[in-house]
């Protein structure tokens, strides 16, 4: 289904995914599949939140692990595959490939960040996480500014999109951290004819 909302989790509408930003989530605008010409190259690089890489790692001792293509760089950026890239009038929606999974307090903190998918453009946008075991549950992580690809070369690239905690993304890094707080941007690259 290409022009469906996207479903963000049960307690969450577009517009209150970050309690007041206009996201819209174009139901008619004509879809087109870009992965018809394209080759499904390109990636979702995004570091989360740089403090809390650390503070799972250095102060709760605990430990992340990668999976399904997920790459790191040494920046601290994890880099999530693209697997479908849809543009719908001037928004995209991206879903990617791949897992971060953070585990500390002996599994009191599990946070697990799996096959994302964004959907963002000029009136903002949402980065949303799938959850093991409900392919059809998501859960709001971030709400983005708006944002533009530059298209150069063939490929689709957005630098630095900020973003801010959406109300399930606190949720999910158990409401520490205030909805709205800073998180880090997105940097995002489509291959057109890879
Ligand atoms: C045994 C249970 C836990 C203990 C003792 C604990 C303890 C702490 C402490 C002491 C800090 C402050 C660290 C610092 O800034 O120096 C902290 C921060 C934090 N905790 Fe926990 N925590 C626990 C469970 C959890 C769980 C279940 C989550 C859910 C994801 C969580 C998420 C966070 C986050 C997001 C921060 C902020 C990290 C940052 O950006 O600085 N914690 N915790």
């Amino acid at each position: 289904m290409l022009n469906r909302q996207i479903p963000l989790s049960p307690n969450e509408t577009w517009s209150d995914a970050d309690g007041g930003l206009p996201v819209s989530a174009p139901e008619s605008a004509e879809a087109v599949v870009v992965d018809q010409f394209v080759a499904a190259t390109g990636r979702l690089v995004w570091a989360i939140r740089e403090s809390f890489v650390r503070y799972v790692t250095l102060i709760a001792r605990g430990e992340y692990t990668i999976a399904g293509g997920v790459t790191e760089g040494e920046d601290g950026q994890f880099a999530f595959p693209l697997r479908r890239a849809v543009q719908e009038g001037d928004d995209w929606r991206l879903s990617f490939g791949g897992s971060v999974h953070f585990v500390a307090h002996h599994g009191l903190l599990d946070v697990l960040i799996v096959d994302p998918e964004l959907v963002v453009g000029p009136g903002g946008g949402v980065l949303a996480t799938h959850v093991r075991g409900d392919a059809d549950e998501l859960i709001a992580m971030v709400v983005t500014d708006a944002a533009s690809p530059e298209f150069s070369r063939k490929e689709l690239v957005w630098q630095e999109v900020p973003t801010k905690l959406a109300t399930a993304g606190a949720e999910l890094l158990g409401n520490v951290y205030p909805k709205g707080t800073d998180m880090a941007s997105l940097g995002i690259r489509v291959q057109l004819d890879a």
